[in-house]
C-alpha cells in the first residue's frame, strides 16, 4: 500500500514510514497492540512463537543504542531470525548505495528489513523498490522516527491516560530532530495540543501551519504543560562551522531545564521525557533525568512493546490470526 491517507482503525501497511501517513485510528491501533505485547517483556520466559520462520534485517547505517538493541530484542522474543549490518562493517563503505545494498539484501528474502539512514527519505526508497520485503524506519535523517514516535505515544497514554486536553511541550533543537517530527504528527493526529521551544535558530519556520505552539521563553513553554519532551542538539546533522546559539553554557541557561525551573515554573505532576541519548547538563541536569518527574527509561522499556507491535502488524499478523481464526 502506498503511504497515503487512511481513515482505517487498523493496519495494513506494508511498510512503516512515518507517522505522517498515518490515521489517528492506525496509531491508536498500534499502540493498543504494543500494549499487549508489553506484558511478555517483564515474564520469565521472553518468547512467544508469532513470528517463527520470519527473518528480520536491522540495517543500520548511523549510530544507535537504544532503537537497534530494542528492535534486536523485539524479533527475537517473537522468535523471528535477526540479522544486524552496521555502517561501518558494510559495503556502503566501499561506495555501494543504499538501494544497491536493500536490493542486495532482499534477494536473500528477509520479510523485514528495518533501516536507519543519515538522508531523509532513506526508507521510502527502499520501500517503494521492495515491494517483497516490509520496510521499517528507524530514523531517516531529520525527517521521521516513527517507531520513537509511537513509543512516546505510549508512555504519554500510560502516564496520563489519554491526549485529549493534555499539553506536550517539546524543547529544543526542532530543526534537525526527526523525533520531533514524528511526535508532532502523532501528537496532533491524536487529539494533543503541541508547543515547541527553542531559541528561533533551532525552530522551522512554518510550524504554526501544522498547528503548533512556537515559544522561544522556557517559562511561557513550561507553565501549564502535562509534558516536557527535552531534545539533544543534533550535532552530527549541523554543518561544520554552523553555529545556531552562543555557547552550549548558553543554551541550557536559557533552555535546560534543572530543579529549580520546574519547581517554579512546572506544574507538580509534569512529566519528563527525552528520547536519548541525553547530554547530561546540556538539555537536562542529571537530577531531572534521575528525578521522580521522568519517564525517560519507561520510554526505552516501552520501545520494545513498540516495535513488536510494529513487525508484527506490516507482516499481517493480524490478518493471518483471524485467518486461522485465532484473532
Ligand atoms: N532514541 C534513539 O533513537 O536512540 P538511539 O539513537 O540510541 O537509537
Amino acid at each position: 500500500m502506498s503511504p497515503g491517507a487512511s481513515t482505517e482503525d487498523t493496519f495494513r501497511r506494508k511498510d512503516l514510514l512515518g507517522l505522517r501517513f498515518l490515521s489517528a485510528g492506525e496509531i491508536t491501533h498500534i499502540l493498543d497492540v504494543a500494549e499487549q505485547f508489553r506484558g511478555l517483556n517483564t515474564r520469565a520466559v521472553k518468547k512467544v512463537p508469532t513470528l517463527r520462520g520470519k527473518s528480520v534485517v536491522h540495517l543500520f547505517l548511523e549510530p544507535s543504542t537504544r532503537t537497534r538493541t530494542s528492535f534486536d530484542i523485539a524479533a527475537k522474543r517473537m522468535s523471528a531470525d535477526t540479522f544486524s549490518i552496521s555502517g561501518s562493517a558494510s559495503s556502503t563503505t566501499k561506495g555501494e548505495t543504499l538501494l544497491d545494498t536493500a536490493k542486495n539484501l532482499a534477494a536473500m528474502h528477509p520479510d523485514i528489513i528495518v533501516v536507519r539512514h543519515r538522508r531523509a527519505g532513506g526508507a521510502m526508497i527502499l520501500a517503494d523498490a521492495l515491494p517483497e520485503t516490509c520496510i521499517i524506519n528507524a530514523g531517516d535523517g531529520a525527517c521521521e522516527h516513527p517507531t520513537q514516535g509511537l513509543l512516546d505515544l505510549l508512555t504519554i497514554r500510560r502516564a496520563l491516560g489519554g491526549f485529549a486536553g493534555r499539553t506536550v511541550t517539546i524543547l529544543g533543537d526542532i530543526t534537525h530532530s526527526r523525533v520531533a517530527r514524528s511526535n508532532i504528527w502523532g501528537l496532533t493526529k491524536v487529539g494533543a495540543k503541541v508547543r515547541v521551544c527553542g531559541p528561533p535558530t533551532l525552530i522551522p519556520m512554518g510550524l504554526e501551519e501544522w498547528g503548533v505552539e512556537v515559544h522561544h521563553n522556557l517559562e511561557e513553554a513550561v507553565r501549564g504543560a502535562d509534558v516536557l519532551m527535552a531534545l539533544r542538539i543534533q550535532q552530527e546533522r549541523i554543518p561544520r562551522g554552523g553555529h545556531f546559539f552562543p555557547t552550549l553554557r548558553e543554551y541550557s541557561r536559557l533552555y535546560g531545564l534543572n530543579r529549580d525551573k520546574l519547581r517554579r515554573w512546572a506544574r507538580k505532576d509534569v512529566v519528563i521525557m527525552h528520547p536519548g541519548p541525553v547530554n547530561r547538563g546540556v538539555e537536562l541536569e542529571p537530577e531531572v533525568i534521575d528525578g521522580d518527574w521522568s519517564v525517560i527509561l519507561d520510554q526505552v522499556e516501552n520501545g520494545v512493546a513498540v516495535r513488536m507491535a510494529c513487525m508484527y502488524l506490516v507482516l499481517g499478523g493480524e490478518r493471518a490470526a483471524a485467518r486461522e481464526g485465532r484473532g
